[in-house]
C-alpha cells in the first residue's frame, strides 16, 4: 500500500496548516472581518482591464501591505484576477542565509500554461451608476455577466443575468502572506526566553503559527525557505451548485467530496503537489502525478468554474452545506452551497472564473486558454502493448509474432527502461538489444511502431556522453547553494535536465536526432516518466523545494509545472528528429500541468491488479476529459500484482474506453498479454479490442472534436445531460465522443449484469443484439463475461470500420459502415472525421469532415460537407477518392420498410447514367426486446462526397 509517511498531511504543510487556522479562526470570529481592503482612490478602468491597489491592514503601528490588483475582462467571457505583492516585486526584501533565489513572487505560470483567449473584451464597462463601496463592470456577451467588486473587506461576487454565481472573499479568507524579516534569536539567550519571544514576535492575525513560518523539516529533510512565509490563499464559493467536479489528478469521485471531516467525507484537502505515489490508494484526497487546478461547479441549467493558475503545492479544501426548504414560505426552495478555499504555498494569485453557462462552454473557454488536445496520430489512439520489460529484441518480436498468431489487433509495443544500457537514456544495452533494426523492420511490416521511455534523470557516470555535456553546459536543476543537483533515481547517482532553461530545451532537441539517438527511426516514439520529477531520497520523494531553476526561480515556485517543461522538450525533439520529415509526435507523460493536452497523451500511473483500481479508473479519466487532457488512459490490468484471468479479461472490455488505452505491468509481474490466459479469456479480450478497432473512425472524430472544441472524448452522464440531475454524480458509466455510445463496464467481480442509468427518454439500443431499454432511470443490461455492455442512444450516427485487421495503419483505405440509430421520432445525425492519420497536412484542409443526417419524415438519409477547403483538400479527397461506404445498418427501422428490397442512391458528381443508381436492401422485423432493423448493401458511395439514400 502507499507509504503514507512519505508524504505530508495538510497539518504537516506548514502553509497549510497555517491557512486552515486562519479559516478556522474566521468561522469561530463571529465580527471577523478580513483585513483586505481596495484603495478606491487607487481604480483606473482601461481596454477591459480594472486595476488598483488592495491593503492588507496588520496590527497596530505597522505599515499596511500593498497588493497591486488586475481584473482583466476577456472577450470571451471570462474574467482573470490577478493579486501580487508590490515589496517582492520590487525585489525590495532580504533573503535568508545566502540563497540564491528570486526575490519575487512566480509569475512566470501563464508563459507555459496559456496559449490564448487573452484578448481583452472591448465590450466590458463599468457601471454608470455609482454605488458607494462597490465598483461594477459588465462584460461578456450582451453584457450578461457582471462583476461587483466590493471594495471593503475587498471581495468579488460574479453574476451571469444578475443571479449570483461565484464568490470571492465571501468568507474572508484571503491570505496573501507578506514579506517580514526573520527576527533571529541569538543562541545563548536562553534566559527569559519565553518573554522576549512574545515581545518580538510581531503582531499577526490571531490564528497565525510563527512555528511553520521558517525551515520545515519533513521525513529527514530540512527546506530553507529563504524567503520565508509566503502562501497565497482564498474561499470561492459557488452558491446554489451541490456539485464540483475537476482539479485532478486524485483517486476520488467524480463529483468531489468535502474535505472538512464527517461521514464519508476526506478530513484532508485535496492536494496537488505532482508525486510518485505508487500503489496509491482509492477514495482518497492524497496528490498524485499531475496537477490541473481547475474546477467546475454544475446544477441545472448552469455550470461555471474557475482556474487557480499556480504551479506551486496547492491545497483545496471543499465543504458544502445545505439550506432546507422553508415549509411556511414559498418559493424558498432547499438548495446546497458549495464553499472551496485555495492554499497554494507561493506565487502570485492569478485565477480565470468562467460563468458558463453550459459544460461545453466551459471546455471551448478553458481550451482557448490553455490549448486544445492535440491531434494524434492514429495509431495512438489504437492498442498500445507495454510491460516493465521486454527484454530484448528477440522477445520484442515473438511477442509480435504472437499477437499475429493469435489474430490479435495492435499497433505499439514499448520498451521500459532495461532496454538501455545500464540506464543511460539514449542507448541501448549492447547485448540485450542487439539489432534494434531488424526489430524495426519486422515491426515496419504490419505498420507497428515503438515506444521507448526517456526519463528526466540523468545519470552521473563516466563515459555518457549525455552527463558529460549536460554537465558541462550547465543545463541541470541547481541546488540551494547553486551546484548542480545531485539525486538517485533509477540509474542511481543523477542529474535532472532543467526544461526551464531555452538552453536545455535547444540541447535535449539534439539527442533525439535520428543519427544521435541511434537505433530510433520514424516509427519510433517517446514515453517520458518520472518528470514529477520523481526523486528517491529527495522530499516526498521529488526534489528539495529550495533547489534552483533556470531564472533563479525556487523549485517550490515551479513544481507541479515541471513534468510539463518536460514532456513538452521532448514533442519539440519529436518535431525535429530528420529534417523535412513532419509527423505528429506521440509523448506519453506521468507528470503535467494544465497545458499538458498540446503535446502528450498522459496515464494515471501505478495502480495495482485489484478490482477497486479498475473501478477507480473511470472516474479519473472522466475527470481529465472535462479538465481540458482528454488524451488519459489507466494502465489496463493494473501495475502492481497478477490481476485473475476474469479481472485482466474486465479490464480490458473496460480499457477499449480509455482515450488512452494501453496494457502495462509491474517487472516483478507474470506475463500477461492478451493471448496469455488462453480460452475463454482470450477470444473474449480479442473481441474487446476488435470492438475498439471496429469503433476507430468514432474515436479519431472525437479526438478531433476534442482538438477543436476542447469537449472531453470520453463524457460524463452530466456533460451530456446538464439538466439531468438525478445523473450529476453517476461517474462509472461514460459517453464515447458525441456519438451516443454508452458503455458501462463491469468493475465488480462475478457480475452478471450491471445496472445502466438512461438519463432521457430516447430509446436506447443494445450495441449488439439491439434489445431497446426506455426510460429515463436504472435498467439491468447483461454482462456474462464474453458481453461488453453498451448501448446505444437513439439519434445518432455511428461511423466505424468493420474488416478486423491485425494493425490500425491496415485499415487506412478500408470501406465504412454507418451505424443509423433512430431516435424516438425516427432522426439520426452523426459526424465524421479522417484524415492521413500521420502529418499536419489537416491544418491546410487535408480531411474529410461530415455530416450525416437521417430525416425519418422524408426518409432520407444524406451525407454534406462541414470542413473548409485549404490547399490540401483535393489531394486528400483524390488519395480517398475510392473509400467507401459499404454497409449502412438502421436500428430502430420503421415497419413500413417491411418487404422493400432496394433504396435508391444518388451521389454529387455522378454521371448522368449513375445519378440515380439502386442498392440492394435487407429488413429484420422486431422481435421479443430487440428492435427491428435494416441493412443497404454496398450503396457505392464515397466517404468523401455528397450523396443521399432515399429509403421512401
Ligand atoms: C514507474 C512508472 C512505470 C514504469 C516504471 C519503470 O514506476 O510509473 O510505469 O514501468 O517506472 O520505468
Amino acid at each position: 500500500m502507499v507509504k503514507h509517511e512519505n508524504f505530508k498531511t495538510c497539518d504537516q504543510s506548514g502553509f497549510c496548516k497555517r491557512n486552515r487556522q486562519f479559516a478556522d479562526a474566521a468561522a469561530a470570529t463571529s465580527s471577523w472581518t478580513s483585513p483586505y481592503a481596495l484603495d478606491p482612490a487607487s481604480l483606473k478602468f482601461k481596454d477591459g482591464q480594472l486595476s488598483g491597489t488592495i491593503l492588507k491592514s496588520l496590527a497596530e503601528g505597522q505599515d499596511q501591505v500593498v497588493l497591486p490588483l488586475t481584473i482583466t475582462f476577456l472577450e470571451s467571457g471570462v474574467a482573470r484576477v490577478s493579486l501580487d505583492e508590490e515589496k517582492r516585486k520590487k525585489g525590495d526584501i532580504v533573503l535568508r542565509g545566502d540563497s540564491k533565489a528570486r526575490k519575487e513572487r512566480y509569475d512566470e505560470t501563464a508563459s507555459w500554461a496559456l496559449v490564448g483567449g487573452l484578448e481583452p473584451a472591448k465590450g466590458a464597462a463599468l457601471s454608470e451608476k455609482v454605488e458607494t463601496g462597490y465598483t461594477k463592470v459588465y462584460y461578456g456577451a450582451g453584457g450578461k455577466h457582471e462583476a461587483v467588486i466590493r471594495h471593503s473587506p475587498f471581495g468579488i461576487e460574479f453574476k451571469r443575468d444578475g443571479e449570483s454565481q461565484i464568490q470571492f472573499n465571501e468568507r474572508g479568507l484571503l491570505n496573501m502572506e507578506h514579506w517580514r524579516p526573520k527576527i533571529e534569536k541569538p543562541v545563548d539567550e536562553k534566559e527569559g526566553e519565553e518573554e522576549k519571544k512574545e515581545e518580538e514576535k510581531p503582531e499577526e492575525p490571531k490564528g497565525e503559527d510563527e512555528s511553520t513560518w521558517w525551515d520545515e523539516s519533513f521525513g529527514g529533510n530540512t527546506d530553507s525557505k529563504p524567503r520565508g512565509p509566503e502562501a497565497v490563499a482564498l474561499d470561492i464559493s459557488f452558491p446554489g451548485y451541490e456539485h464540483v467536479f475537476g482539479i485532478p489528478e486524485h483517486a476520488t469521485s467524480l463529483s468531489l467530496k468535502t474535505t472538512r471531516g464527517g461521514e464519508g467525507n476526506y478530513n484532508e484537502p485535496y492536494r496537488l503537489y505532482n508525486a510518485d505515489v505508487f500503489e496509491y490508494e482509492m477514495d482518497s484526497p492524497m496528490t498524485l502525478y499531475g496537477a490541473i487546478p481547475f474546477m467546475q461547479a454544475h446544477r441545472k441549467g448552469s455550470t461555471v468554474g474557475v482556474f487557480w493558475m499556480n504551479a506551486a503545492e496547492t491545497w483545496i479544501d471543499i465543504v458544502k452545506s445545505k439550506t432546507t426548504a422553508n415549509p411556511l414560505s414559498l418559493g424558498t426552495k432547499g438548495h446546497t452551497d458549495t464553499q472551496t478555499h485555495w492554499i497554494s504555498e507561493s506565487g502570485i494569485m492569478d485565477v480565470f472564473v468562467f460563468l458558463g453557462p453550459t459544460p461545453q462552454d466551459l471546455a471551448r473557454q478553458y481550451g482557448e486558454l490553455t490549448g486544445f488536445t492535440a491531434m494524434p496520430q492514429s495509431f495512438a489512439i489504437a492498442y498500445h502493448q507495454c510491460r516493465w520489460n521486454y527484454v530484448t529484441d528477440q522477445d520484442v518480436m515473438d511477442i509480435d509474432r504472437k499477437f499475429d498468431k493469435h489474430k490479435i489487433p495492435y499497433d505499439v509495443i514499448w520498451l521500459d527502461i532495461e532496454y538501455t544500457h545500464e540506464k543511460k537514456y539514449f542507448t541501448w544495452d549492447p547485448l540485450a538489444f542487439v539489432n534494434p533494426k531488424k526489430m524495426h523492420k519486422q515491426l515496419n511490416k504490419r505498420d507497428r511502431k515503438l515506444v521507448a521511455i526517456i526519463d528526466p534523470h540523468i545519470k552521473n557516470t563516466e563515459n555518457y556522453p549525455v552527463v558529460e555535456e549536460l554537465k558541462k553546459k550547465d543545463l541541470a536543476v541547481k541546488n540551494k547553494e547553486g551546484n548542480q543537483y545531485e539525486g538517485w533515481c533509477w540509474p542511481g547517482s543523477s542529474y535532472w535536465v532543467d526544461c526551464f532553461n531555452p538552453a536545455a530545451i535547444a540541447w535535449w532537441k539534439t539527442l533525439f536526432k535520428y543519427d544521435s539517438f541511434k537505433g530510433t527511426g520514424p516509427n519510433t516514439f517517446i514515453w517520458n516518466d518520472m518528470n514529477e520529477p520523481s526523486v528517491f531520497n529527495g522530499p516526498e520523494t521529488t526534489m528539495p523545494k529550495d533547489n534552483i531553476h533556470h531564472g533563479g526561480w525556487e523549485h517550490r515556485d515551479v513544481h507541479n509545472l515541471n513534468g510539463m517543461t518536460f514532456h513538452n522538450a521532448t514533442y519539440e525533439a519529436m518535431l525535429e528528429r530528420k529534417k523535412g520529415e513532419i509527423r505528429r509526435p506521440f509523448v506519453l507523460t506521468r507528470s503535467f500541468y494544465s497545458g499538458s493536452q498540446r503535446s502528450a497523451a498522459m496515464w494515471t500511473g501505478d495502480n495495482l491488479a485489484e478490482w477497486s483500481h479498475l473501478e477507480a479508473s473511470l472516474p479519473m479519466v472522466l475527470n481529465q476529459g472535462i479538465s481540458g487532457f482528454p488524451f488519459a488512459g489507466a494502465d489496463v490490468g493494473g501495475f502492481f500484482g497478477n490481476p485473475s484471468k476474469e479481472l485482466l479479461t474486465r479490464w480490458y472490455q473496460a480499457g477499449i474506453y480509455y482515450p488512452f488505452f494501453r496494457g502495462h505491468a509491474h517487472i516483478d509481474t507474470r506475463r500477461r498479454e492478451p493471448y496469455v490466459p488462453g480460452s475463454p479469456y482470450t477470444e473474449i479480450i480479442t473481441q474487446a479490442l476488435r470492438l475498439r478497432y471496429q469503433l476507430l473512425p468514432a474515436w479519431y472524430t472525437a479526438f478531433h472534436e476534442a482538438a477543436t472544441t476542447g469537449a472531453p472524448i470520453i463524457r460524463p452522464n452530466f456533460y451530456i445531460h446538464p439538466e439531468d440531475e438525478n445523473g450529476f454524480a453517476v461517474d462509472d458509466q461514460l459517453y464515447v465522443g458525441s456519438t451516443g455510445l454508452l458503455a458501462k463496464p463491469v468493475t465488480k467481480e462475478s457480475a452478471d449484469s450491471v445496472s445502466v442509468y438512461i438519463a432521457d427518454d430516447q430509446p436506447y439500443y443494445d450495441y449488439f443484439d439491439y434489445t431497446v431499454y426506455k426510460g429515463a432511470g436504472h435498467h439491468t443490461v447483461p454482462a456474462p463475461l464474453e458481453k461488453i455492455p453498451l448501448l446505444m442512444q437513439g439519434g445518432h450516427i455511428i461511423p466505424r470500420r468493420d474488416r478486423p485487421r491485425r494493425s490500425s495503419s491496415l485499415m487506412k483505405f478500408d470501406p465504412f459502415t454507418l451505424v443509423v440509430v433512430l431516435d424516438k421520432d425516427g432522426n439520426a445525425e452523426g459526424t465524421i472525421y479522417v484524415d492521413d492519420g500521420e502529418t499536419f497536412e489537416y491544418q491546410q484542409g487535408g480531411y474529410i469532415h461530415r455530416r450525416f443526417s437521417f430525416d425519418g419524415s422524408k426518409g432520407f438519409l444524406t451525407s454534406v460537407n462541414i470542413g473548409t477547403k485549404g490547399t490540401k483538400t483535393d489531394a486528400y479527397a483524390k488519395a480517398m477518392a475510392k473509400v467507401r461506404v459499404e454497409k449502412v445498418i438502421v436500428v430502430g427501422a420503421p415497419k413500413e420498410w417491411k418487404g422493400k428490397k432496394e433504396v435508391v442512391v444518388s451521389e454529387e458528381g455522378a454521371k448522368e447514367s449513375a445519378r440515380r443508381k439502386k442498392a440492394g436492401f435487407e429488413f429484420h422485423e422486431a422481435s421479443g426486446k430487440s428492435a427491428a432493423w435494416a441493412v443497404v448493401r454496398d450503396p457505392k458511395v464515397a466517404i468523401g462526397k455528397g450523396w443521399r439514400i432515399d429509403f421512401s
